[in-house]
């Protein structure tokens, strides 16, 4: 596998790959990976010539620096999985802090026309503005073809969306399934810290989200948002932050149904400081 930290590098690399007509698909993780980013890894190698796959933990996207200092960092365990991919068509692009922001840690200021206030945008204020500006400076640099996201963050995946589209970037954006462990909890870094006793109760958000979805054919959004409230109310080890009901394309909460609307139900949830989102399409 071949492996490069300058952005000089890379886009050389690219460069080569594209002029031999190759296709180039793009996977951007901040490392500590597991089952659920491979396969947008197998997803991307199954459609393109090359996938590039970005390890950086990105510093404008985090809220405090503790947060961002104690993201697990392991790039040669990283390097063991991609390897079990089995594949020589991976390049990896493991950038420094300076190969990306150069001297100065800027955060720029985007409009995804309200996308980035819903749901994560209230609780992690900043946040889709960290992310867009690392996203956009990859995207700029790699110039992939296709480049892949996964649903586990759905609001991230749309503002990716929002922000190809309104800086007409010429990349194709994947939205892939997310992939779950076996009790249904939706694979994340995060997963790791959660005791067993945790982790056995983490299990209740996908089987909350699943009821609504079955409930969401018959009842009331309200009815559902209250049944929801209710579940989690006298949990001991888990504490519900919020569960909203939303049209998938503006996030906005609904209260009343609408035909023709895809809808999709979102959910974070706190494991002592742990905090655990996912989703799930409605209709
Ligand atoms: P990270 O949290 O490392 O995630 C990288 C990609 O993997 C994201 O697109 C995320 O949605 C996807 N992913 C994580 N867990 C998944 C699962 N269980 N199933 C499917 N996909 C999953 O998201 C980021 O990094 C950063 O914000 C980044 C986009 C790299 C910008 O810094």
């Amino acid at each position: 596998m071949e492996v490069y930290i300058t952005s000089r590098e890379i886009t050389q690399v690219i460069k080569i790959k594209k002029a031999e007509n190759n296709s180039i698909g793009f996977v951007p993780t901040m490392g500590a990976l597991h089952k659920g980013h491979l396969t947008l890894m197998e997803e991307a190698l199954r459609n393109n010539d090359y996938v590039v796959v970005s390890v950086f933990v990105n510093p404008t996207q985090f809220n405090n620096s503790e947060d961002l200092n104690k993201y697990p960092r392991n790039l040669d365990r990283d390097i063991s999985l991609l390897k079990t991919l089995s594949n020589s068509n991976i390049i990896l692009f493991a950038p420094t802090v300076k190969a990306i922001y150069n001297d100065k840690i800027e955060t720029e200021s985007f409009d995804f026309d309200g996308l980035e206030h819903e749901m994560e945008g209230k609780f992690r204020v900043g946040h889709f503005d960290g992310v867009g500006t690392v996203v956009k400076r990859l995207l700029q640099l790699i110039e992939p073809n296709k480049a892949y996201f996964g649903e586990k963050d759905f609001q991230q995946l749309q503002i990716i969306r929002k922000l190809v589209k309104k800086r007409q970037l010429a990349t194709q954006i994947i939205g892939c399934q997310i992939y779950r462990e076996s009790s249904g909890l939706a694979m994340s870094s995060r997963n790791e810290r959660l005791s067993d006793l945790q982790k056995n109760e983490a299990a209740l958000i996908y089987k909350t989200l699943k009821t609504a979805k079955l409930k969401f054919g018959t009842e009331s959004v309200t009815t559902i948002l209250d049944w929801v409230a209710k579940v989690f109310l006298n949990n001991t080890i888990l504490k519900l932050e919020y569960f909203v009901i939303s049209d998938e394309d503006t996030l906005k909460p609904i209260k009343i149904k609408s035909n023709n609307i895809k809808y999709r139900a979102f959910i974070a949830v706190y494991a002592d400081e742990i905090r655990l989102i996912d989703n799930i399409a409605l209709n």
